[in-house]
């Protein structure tokens, strides 16, 4: 972490600090419906507050195509953010230009300001450098809180930190001390749990984790593609079965970096994808032609316990089953609440994220009690991939 200038280096009194922070949070009917990620950057915006500094945050909100449009404006976002951190929140109706030039000219030392969407302006995205300036005039400091955008080498993400002295905000830091224990520096044995629907969108994931870890547990539709490439069946279940040699070619990668690959040993099986649908457990040599494997049966869970039980590191991305419908949440709610007892008993470090994962882990009451759970989704993933993050390289350099 010595790589990373922090909030404790920083003298913030009386400085107009710019800090990306990301409240690309879900709205339904202009209600935020999830506030995890405005209570995660709030520590950040507060201790800046407190110290007397100028608080100027920047964010983006979904993916606006064509500059300023309304669904897509932060300024609801603005009173959600001064709720959770109980404290007034101005907003400017742009990121750049007059407007906002005349609000950062009057604030006073403790005041925190919201910028209007950063992806409003087509530089933003395009790290263009007359967007990156026009940002940077209103600041003096640079505070990046948003690892969930790190992904992104966008002006907000990562041009600025170029342009003005830069720090990694709280959140920001807690995140990367939880990924170093997770796959940087990770106590051994290390466990990954990889589920979700589709080998095909975590190809470079299983990649990069057969070479990290001692052993690999796969669930989730994706299992289905390998269990087929392995030459069983698998009925009607979501498989990829054109990836067969690729699933192939992933286990012969794991078995050269002696990584086990742990697959389902048996299946729940359902004929409807529907909750409460009638269900029964089989083993990989009974699957029936017409059914749908929606979990991974009671001897597959014990044998994840099990691994479970010898790792000192998990990281977790992806459920094992249909965890939306109900009984079919069963396996990763039992292998969550296994994890988090376990780290709750101080035997193992463990780490999950990613939008599915977050929201298995409430669903098993189990969130708070893993070492880390990130609320990033793509950054999340890239991460796990290996890959730079280019919002996270820039504050190294620095
Ligand atoms: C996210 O919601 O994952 C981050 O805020 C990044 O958003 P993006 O995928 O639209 O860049
Ligand atoms: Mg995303």
């Amino acid at each position: 972490m010595t790589a990373f200038k922090t909030l404790d280096d920083a003298d913030v009194s009386g400085k107009r600090v710019l800090v990306r922070v990301d409240l690309n949070v879900p709205v339904a009917n202009g209600e935020v419906t999830d506030a995890t990620r405005i209570e995660r950057v709030a520590p950040t915006i507060l201790e800046l507050s407190k110290k007397g500094a100028k608080v100027i945050l920047l964010a983006h909100f979904g993916r606006p195509k064509d500059g300023p449009t309304p669904e897509f404006s932060l300024k609801p976002i603005a009173q959600a953010v001064s709720k959770v951190i109980d404290h007034s929140v101005q907003f400017a109706e742009d990121s750049i230009g007059d407007k906002a030039v005349e609000a950062v000219a009057k604030l006073r030392n403790g005041d925190i300001l919201l910028l209007e969407n950063t992806r409003f302006h087509k530089g933003e995205e395009k790290n263009d450098q007359a967007y990156v300036k026009a940002l940077a005039a209103l600041g003096d400091i640079y505070v990046n809180d948003a690892f969930s955008a790190a992904h992104r080498a966008h002006a907000s993400t990562e041009g600025l930190a170029r342009l003005l002295p830069a720090y990694a905000g709280r959140t920001m830091e807690a995140e990367l001390q939880a990924l170093e224990k997770g796959l940087g520096n990770p106590k051994r044995p290390v466990v990954a749990i990889v589920g979700g629907a589709k080998v095909s969108s975590k190809l470079d994931l299983l990649g990069n984790l057969v070479q990290k870890v001692d052993a690999l547990v796969i669930g989730g539709g994706m299992a289905n593609t390998f269990l087929a490439a392995q030459g069983v069946n698998v009925g009607k279940s979501l498989c990829e079965h054109d990836l067969a040699a690729t699933a192939r070619e992933i286990m012969a990668k794991a078995n050269a970096a002696n990584c086990t690959i742990i697959l389902p040993v048996d299946a729940i099986v359902a004929w409807h994808f529907e909750a409460n649908a009638p269900f029964h457990a089989y083993g990989l040599d009974a699957i029936p032609d017409d059914g749908m494997i929606l979990d991974v049966g009671p001897q597959s869970i014990e044998r994840i316990k099990g691994a479970i039980d010898d790792a000192s590191t998990l990281v977790w991305n992806g459920p094992l089953g249909a965890f939306e419908l109900h009984p079919f949440d069963h396996a990763t709610v039992a292998a969550a609440r296994h994890v988090a007892e376990r780290t709750k008993a101080g035997q193992l470090v463990s780490v999950a994220g990613g939008g599915d994962t977050v929201a298995a882990l409430n669903h098993a009451g189990v969130a708070d009690d893993f070492t880390y759970v990130s609320t990033a989704g793509g950054a999340f993933l890239e991460w796990m991939e290996g890959k730079p993050l280019p919002g996270v390289d820039v504050l190294k350099k620095r």
